[in-house]
């Protein structure tokens, strides 16, 4: 049996509105291989975010545990979370929130330069990742001076700058006409089959949901039940290693 990469069990997250409270998640059992692609899809509301922020140590569950890694990243506090994400999460958000004055190139080598290991030359890695997403032409262009869809790219590019193992991307298309929501799902899949990532993407497109290796959906804070094995054709193989 190979160790998930995502372990959660029995996740709740209970959030305070007002004077009442918000059950946003009710119970989530997951786990997610090395190098699987994972849709989830659900609808708003649903506990999709919340869920995605949990699995990378953004938020902290109310109850249940989360493993990464086989870590028990429940109970840590905000700066061991920070290490982790550091370390092993890479996270694509649906507006691309890339730093106007900068290229796509100095975009991408930020985090290098911040990292407390570096593991690349910053300008090298940064290129390279964007010749992998196709923005080689584009390198010293501006996010404004850039489509959404490159912009995105831009941000997948960013998101990999440290060779996290594991990207989570909400709703990364979500602002994006389909052409360029294609290029940017054909860009995860190439990261996922070329840098062996794993893949947890969060999305209300069921087009592009069908082409992950399974999908879990979330209604009202709780994964479906007999969900998970949808596109089960492209998994037996890998699921029977487990
Ligand atoms: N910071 C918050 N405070 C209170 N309620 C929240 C907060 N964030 C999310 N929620 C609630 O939790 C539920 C799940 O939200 P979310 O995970 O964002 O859903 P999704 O991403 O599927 O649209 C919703 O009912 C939402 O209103
Ligand atoms: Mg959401």
């Amino acid at each position: 049996m190979k160790q998930p990469v995502i372990h959660a069990s029995n996740i709740t997250r209970e959030l305070k509105l007002g004077s009442h409270i918000v059950h946003a998640l009710r119970g989530v059992n997951l786990d997610i291989y090395p190098n699987e692609m994972v849709g989830i899809i659900g609808p708003s509301g649903s506990g999709k975010s919340t869920l995605l922020g949990i699995i990378g140590g953004l938020d902290s569950p109310t109850d249940g545990t989360i493993a990464i890694d086989g870590v028990d990243i429940t109970r840590m506090d905000e700066g061991q979370l920070t290490d982790i994400r550091n370390q092993k999460i890479g996270f694509v958000f649906q507006f691309f929130n890339l730093i106007p004055t900068l290229t796509a190139l100095e975009n991408v080598a930020l985090p290098i330069e911040f990292a407390h290991e570096r593991r690349h030359k910053p300008f090298e890695r940064a290129k390279q990742l964007l010749d992998q997403l196709g923005l080689g032409g584009r390198l010293h262009h501006r996010p404004n001076e850039l489509s959404g869809g490159q912009q995105q790219r831009v941000a997948i590019a960013r998101a990999l700058a440290n060779d996290p193992p594991i990207l989570l991307a909400d709703e990364p298309t979500g602002n994006l006409d389909s052409r360029s929501g294609e290029t940017v799902l054909e860009a995860l899949a190439n990261i996922r089959a070329e840098n062996g990532a794993t893949v947890v993407l969060v999305t209300h497109d069921p087009s592009l949901a069908e082409r992950m290796d399974r999908v879990l959906t979330l209604v009202d804070g709780r994964i479906e039940p007999g969900n998970g094995l949808k596109n089960a054709a492209t998994n037996d193989s890998q699921l029977a290693d487990y």
